[in-house]
């Protein structure tokens, strides 16, 4: 996610937000600029790239202001370039806003506003963000007043932080589910959206609460409530050092990345899923493509190619289109059979991995549709895809790919419903499913409630000579991903198949001390998958379940059970098992000593064949 930093006191402020910006540097980011208080003018100054880009500009600039905000962007709406960068000015240049997070009715705004007269340099949510409030300030007596009505207009998940030239020695923040964090130090005060930034500077913290207000002044931190009512200041003292810090706290990233889960559902969803238009997707292909589609092709590598197997799984069941899903490597040397109507998928969280570019490549030689669903903007998949949706999981630092996965599904699962609508597909209950999905990062967290319980069973099992992944159905999908964490973190050999394969071979790898994980959380199979159980008990195997709250079967066979809340979806049970099982895989690792973030032998992104 992008980073935030600001300080206002008697030292020259741009060093200080620049210095930190560099300690926000490890969350990835494609552009960075800072806005500078010069007397009663407010001078912005970005580029597109690395700090170092707006470093050289800096130089050029110099400036002994004692208040500045500061930003580096990770792309959402718009391309990495200067003009997108923030910060973003107000239509009378009086205020100057940064923002991390998605403004999710920005388009209806910016309609608004281009029917008013105003003009827009760039592409981004956050340039109509700061009109917005740049418009209350006409009408306003303060700057955290036209905040406080401005903010009332959008709608999204956002932390914004804005200055203005008529109050040039204050700074005015508000957060809405996008992190904030407040430094106090003597005489001096500065904001950042991590703590990592401030630790070089103080460690009386203030962590920002939902839907709160902050004024920065040299002497002194307002807090109040969106109507203004001003509230209790909590200053925490943070011990961590920075290296935890960047971690939140979290002993690594991918733990971190696992916990992110259900905020990255939000984002992935936000500005998506409309109350009247139901599932809906910026610059996709128009309807008339849709219905000419017959068959999909997904094409990926590793963690990717398994959320396409969750794809297929969806595409078939729901749409009942033809789908297929391969390996980028194998596609691109198999010489596929391309129907003129279909559509190819890439997946991919760099947007960089060169055999899935190369597979994409093919396609497009062959003039068939491509469409990304990728994680990083401005990446070569993403830009030579004919259209690309952002999965807006945010950067993804572990090797082990655990949130973007999620998010893969999820675009997929949007994707799916998205043509079902444009279809009129008979018999999908899209409302139902749009009910479910907003239900989805709540249901999530409970998910990673369980990990408690998941750790005793990581503690049972730390020494498996071989771990079985085994399910039926979008379970089976799953096992095939909650093998690979397994194997990629914690070097556990593993074996993976659907349930009802067992007899015809991987049954004979059944011994004592062999641990069987089962993903049972379609009600459908449960009987076939009991019997699948009690195949692999009988030869001395030790089972672990994965199933829903509401079970009262699968409970019955397992050695150990672990429950994922239930939805009226299997494919959203299945969705949810994710979560405890890559918590499995992170537990065994641990126990094990193992590197967790940089596995032996493994890149984060594979950009060689
Ligand atoms: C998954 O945990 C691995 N990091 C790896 O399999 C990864 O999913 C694969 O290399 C594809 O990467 P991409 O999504 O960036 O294309």
């Amino acid at each position: 996610m992008c980073g935030i930093a600001g300080y206002v006191g008697p030292k020259p402020a741009v060093g200080i937000v620049f210095d930190q910006l560099k300690r926000l540097e490890y969350r990835g980011y494609d552009s960075a600029g800072i806005a500078v208080m010069e007397k009663d003018q407010i001078k912005v100054l970005k580029r597109a790239g690395k700090l170092k880009e707006l470093g050289s500009l800096l130089e050029e600039h110099p400036s002994d202001a004692h208040l500045a905000i500061a930003h580096s962007r990770w792309a959402t709406h718009g391309g990495p370039t200067d003009e997108n960068a923030h910060p973003h000015y107000d239509a009378y240049e009086q205020i100057a806003i940064i923002h991390n997070g998605i403004i999710e009715n920005y388009l209806e705004l910016k309609e608004e506003l281009l029917a008013n007269g105003h003009k827009f340099r760039s592409q981004t949510d956050t340039e109509v963000a700061a009109h917005i409030i740049g418009e209350e300030y006409q009408r306003a007596d303060s700057l955290e007043e036209a905040v406080k009505r401005g903010v009332k207009r959008l709608r999204g998940a956002y932390a914004l932080v804005v200055v203005s030239k008529k109050e040039p020695g204050k700074i005015v923040a508000v957060r809405n589910a996008s992190p904030l964090v407040i430094g106090l130090g003597k005489g001096e005060n500065m904001l950042a959206s991590d703590i990592p930034a401030l630790l070089p500077y103080t460690r009386e913290i203030i962590i920002l609460e939902e839907d709160t207000i902050a004024v920065l002044e040299d002497d002194k931190v307002r807090l109040m409530d969106g109507d203004g009512r001003e509230l209790p200041i909590k200053v925490q003292h943070v011990e961590w050092d920075v290296a935890a810090a960047e971690r939140g706290g979290y002993e690594h990233f991918m733990l971190k990345e696992i916990h992110e889960q259900p905020e990255v559902i939000r984002q992935c969803m936000a500005g998506r899923i409309d109350e009247a238009e139901g599932i809906r997707f910026e610059s996709i292909f128009s309807e008339h493509v849709w219905n000419e589609i017959d068959r999909v092709n997904i094409i990926a590598c590793g963690t990717a190619y398994h959320a396409g197997l969750m794809g297929k799984h969806l595409f078939e069941k729901v749409l009942r289109l033809p789908t297929d899903v391969y390996y980028s490597s194998e596609f691109r040397y198999g010489d596929p059979v391309l129907s003129p109507k279909s559509l190819a998928i890439f997946v991919s969280q760099s947007g960089e991995t060169a055999d899935t570019l190369a597979a994409l490549r093919l396609c497009k030689s062959r003039r068939i549709r491509t469409l990304g669903i990728v994680n990083v903007i401005g990446s070569s998949i993403a830009r030579e895809c004919d259209r690309t949706i952002f999965t807006q999981a945010g950067p993804e630092i572990s090797v082990a790919s655990t949130k973007a996965y999620t998010a893969q599904v999820l675009v997929l699962t949007l994707l799916a419903l998205h043509i079902a609508q444009v279809q009129e597909a008979p018999g999908i209950r899209v409302e139902e499913w749009i009910e479910e999905l907003l239900r989805l990062p709540e249901k999530a967290k409970a998910a990673l409630d369980l990990e408690s319980e998941v750790k005793e069973v990581a503690e049972e099992c730390k020494n498996m000579p071989l771990c079985f992944f085994l399910g039926r159905g979008a379970d089976a999908a799953v096992a095939l991903e909650a093998a690979l964490k397994l194997k990629e973190v914690a070097y556990v050999p593993t074996q993976e198949s659907p349930a009802g394969e067992m007899k015809h071979g991987p049954l004979a790898l059944v011994q004592p001390g062999v641990v069987s994980v089962f993903g049972a959380t379609d009600p459908s199979t449960l009987d076939k998958v009991v019997s699948n159980m009690k195949e692999v008990q009988a030869r001395g195997g030790a089972v672990i379940a994965i199933t829903t709250q509401d079970d009262t079967t699968i409970q019955k066979a397992a050695d150990r059970t672990l429950k994922v809340p239930s939805t009226p979806f299997e494919f959203l049970n299945a969705v949810l098992s994710i979560v405890p099982l890559q918590l499995f895989a992170y537990h065994v690792a641990r126990l094990n000593n193992c590197e967790i973030d940089q596995p032996r032998n493994l890149a984060k992104s594979v950009t060689v064949e």
